[in-house]
């Protein structure tokens, strides 16, 4: 609002800009000040997303076997409150109560996933027909609600058996199970299925799960078998894609859905820009880069040294394997970059103790990531379709007197990161469309039930579902098209 009345150059002449070696162009207030009249590109979609083993809970029922999250969540000790998501939000049998609170809401599309081991009990041989059953249940059910479906193939839960059998994504076997599973989600979703997300966050999989023992599997492995498991997902990601487009029909999308290492210049300069476009190359070499460059980047295998992965040149072409957009799950900038005179180029500026965080300690609020995440995607790759796959936060989320749950936080916290996008699909950076997380409360993995990432409160009791302030929010802005 500072900026209000003065052109550009009269502002960045008044700040000091020009003297300090700042280019105006970037200013953000006045950016988003023009982008909040334009609001949101015509036909940008708007939905919320889940994931399965995080709502569905029925983990008996209809055949589907055991994940790694079943035996990970009865492990004493791994989850904070000591929940499962053994019945989670039972969305299993509430589907269509959900659907309908998505239609509350004004969304056109919805971000799912599809749970291996319903499909596949034993994560390969005999397909299970009555575990797809439910994923036809609920795509027809969106559909005749104007609900598109995306849908994720991996969202961590990967079938036990595979795990036992030959230690998961340790393993090459895997990534192939992986194909002939997202072979088979092909051949029966893709009439009504356009969009499919290969795997959700390889990064946090690979080191939650595989390197510091937080998410299931709870493995600790050396660095040399990290980045083994690193490659082996990534090889996966790109096996899948192979897969959907040999067996799904004429029209099928694809690409992943990946919490991109974020990178954002400390402050807006030429310089800064720049060296935070080289970090993001070079954090996400294992990751975003190999599938987008078909290679991994010097640096990474000279700092992997005798640990790099083993990896042959199908492999690369295969993790590159051509994808028609990139999602991107957004909540926290990882990095305020700084220019620097030194090998990388960059400084990675220490988080000050006092930097401010949302309710869940690892989430700092830094609403630019929304604009240089993708934007730093359709630069450095040439990325044309992007999809912001997750955003939102965990709150306190406790009902008031008068039982309204008055979530203002997450409502400054959407309204920020909100204007952010606004100003990258003003500036033309390709965003789609974008899925809050979530859309209720659900198990939030190693923290149980203890962060609530939804915009509906759900009682996990009783499984009634509750809006909370921020449903108008997102209401009004999905009509309005614009930030509100
Ligand atoms: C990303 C994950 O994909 C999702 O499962 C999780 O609940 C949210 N982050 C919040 O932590």
């Amino acid at each position: 609002m500072a900026f209000k009345g003065l052109t550009r150059r009269q502002f960045a002449a008044i700040a000091g800009w020009s003297a300090l070696g700042i280019s105006a162009p970037l200013a953000g207030s006045r950016r988003a000040e023009a982008a909040a009249s334009s609001g949101f590109p015509g036909g940008f979609l708007w939905g919320t997303a889940t994931s399965a083993y995080q709502i569905e809970g029925a983990v008996h029922k209809d055949g589907r076997g055991a994940s790694i999250w079943d035996r990970f969540a009865h492990t004493p000790g791994t989850i904070s409150d000591r929940s499962n998501a053994d019945t989670a939000t039972d969305h299993f049998h509430l589907y269509r109560e959900d659907v309908q609170l998505m239609k509350a809401l004004g969304a056109k599309a919805y971000r799912f996933s599809i749970a291996w081991p319903r499909v596949f009990p034993e994560g390969g041989g005999s397909p299970n027909p009555k575990g797809l059953d439910f994923y036809h249940r609920l795509v027809d059910e969106l559909l005749a609600n104007g609900i598109q479906p995306f849908a994720t193939l991996y969202h961590w839960d990967l079938p036990l058996a595979l795990q036992d059998r030959f230690g998961g994504w340790t393993s090459r076997d895997t990534p192939k199970a992986f194909a002939d599973y997202a072979a088979h989600v092909a051949r029966h979703l893709s009439d009504r299925v356009k969009h499919f997300f290969t795997i959700n966050e390889c990064s946090r999989l690979v080191h939650l799960g595989h390197q510091y023992g937080a998410d299931a599997p709870g493995l600790k492995l050396s660095q040399a078998g990290l980045n083994q498991v690193r490659h082996n997902v990534a090889l996966g990601h790109g096996l899948a894609v192979q897969a959907l487009r040999a067996h799904g029909r004429a029209g099928t999308m694809v690409g992943p859905a990946e919490n991109a290492v974020s990178c954002i210049p400390a402050i807006e300069t030429t310089e800064n820009i720049r060296a935070a476009e080289v970090a993001t190359r070079e954090l996400n070499a294992g990751y975003l880069t190999v599938m987008l460059e078909g290679k991994y980047t010097d640096a990474f295998l000279t700092r992997a040294g005798n640990d790099a992965p083993k990896f042959t040149q199908e492999d690369l072409r295969i993790i590159s394997s051509p994808i028609d957009f990139v999602g991107l799950n957004v909540y926290t900038p990882d990095h305020y970059v700084v220019a620097a005179d030194n090998e990388r180029g960059f400084t990675l500026a220490p988080f000050p103790a006092s930097f401010p965080h949302m309710k869940a300690s690892w989430l700092r609020p830094g609403p630019e990531a929304m604009y240089w995440v993708p934007r730093h995607v359709a630069r450095l790759w040439n990325v044309k379709s992007i999809y912001i796959t997750e955003n939102g936060t965990s709150g306190s989320d406790q009902p008031a007197a008068d039982g309204t749950v008055y979530d203002v936080d997450r409502i400054m916290y959407l309204r920020n990161y909100l204007t952010q996008l606004q100003r990258a699909t003003s500036e033309g950076v390709p965003v789609l469309g974008y899925f809050l997380w979530s859309l209720m409360d659900n198990f939030e993995w190693s923290d149980g039930y203890e962060q609530r990432f939804g915009l509906y409160r759900v009682d996990f009791e009783t499984k009634r579902r509750t809006p909370k302030l921020s449903v108008s929010f997102y209401r009004e802005t999905i009509a309005r098209n614009a930030v509100v």
